[in-house]
């Protein structure tokens, strides 16, 4: 694939090929998740997280989304970029739900949105699709309904919420969706899902049964150190291997062996 498009991701489904996908939220990183061959960047509102710091993903906002997004834009070559709808842009209405979407693919230049929720945003993705905008789903763990769950915990244990999401995935499936996430749900149940519809259903904590893997770009190149949850690879120690460089940038200055010789005019 030269460049990667919601028809390509059917594709790769319907022959067997797993789905590569990655966050980012800057232009540098960006750049170096697409030269890597990655199949799809999410611009997630993880960043609330990652970037800003915030505990939650609820405070960050359209607006910021829309900045990340554009600069992740403007490195990509060959990924799919999908952008997250923030906590509150798209909860109140299908209207708002569209105009937050209209705004994203407008101001940042994105090709896909994705959005938390069964059955409660139906309304809203159909409107969505209706303009033409591809709609990734989101189920499982929905870090936007925090303060509904309680806890961070994987969801769907019970024979009820694991129905219910089957049903969710394939109303998603029929009313248009390109694919789908699932987070932090049994790998049994999450292997059933991708089962049972056509479109690609892409894990986080949900085990290898599903048609591609979605990790945040800090936390599997290990910048982040303090989230460790079970199904989280780790590729690299990038909080220790930078603190370690720094600190040595920061002896060479004081010692004066930086810059040298030939790091002057
Ligand atoms: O915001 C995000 O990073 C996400 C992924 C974890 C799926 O939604
Ligand atoms: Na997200």
């Amino acid at each position: 694939y030269k460049k990667i498009t919601t028809k390509s991701l059917i594709d790769m489904k319907a022959n067997g090929e797993k789905i590569s996908m990655l966050t980012a939220y800057d232009f540098t990183m960006a750049k170096i998740v697409d030269t890597a061959g990655i199949d799809v960047i999410l611009v997630g509102d993880s960043a609330s997280n990652v970037m800003a710091g915030h505990e939650t993903t609820l405070p960050i906002t359209l607006d910021q989304m829309i900045y990340h997004a554009s600069s992740v834009v403007r490195a990509v070559d060959r990924a799919l970029v999908v952008v997250d709808l923030p906590f509150g842009s798209y909860q109140s209405d299908s209207k708002e739900a569209l105009r937050s979407s209209i705004r994203i693919m407008k101001e940042s230049g994105g090709h896909a949105v994705k959005l938390e929720g069964g059955r409660e945003i139906e309304s809203s993705i159909k409107k969505i699709l209706n303009a033409g905008i591809p709609v990734m789903g989101h189920l499982g763990l929905t870090p936007q309904s925090i303060y509904k769950f309680g806890t961070y915990t994987v969801r769907a244990k019970e024979e009820e919420e694991a129905e219910q999401l089957i049903e969710d995935a394939k109303m998603l499936e029929r009313i248009g969706c390109f694919a789908l996430v699932l987070e932090k749900i049994p790998a049994k149940l999450a292997q059933k899902v991708a089962e049972s519809i056509s479109i690609p259903v892409i894990g986080i904590g949900a085990g290898s049964g599903v048609d591609g893997q979605v990790l945040v770009l800090h936390d599997m190149v290990g910048m982040t150190h303090e989230f460790s949850p079970r199904f989280l690879r780790r590729y690299m120690n990038l909080f220790e291997d930078m603190t370690k460089a720094i600190g040595q940038y920061v002896s060479d200055v004081k010692s004066v062996d930086f810059p040298n010789a030939n790091e002057q005019y």
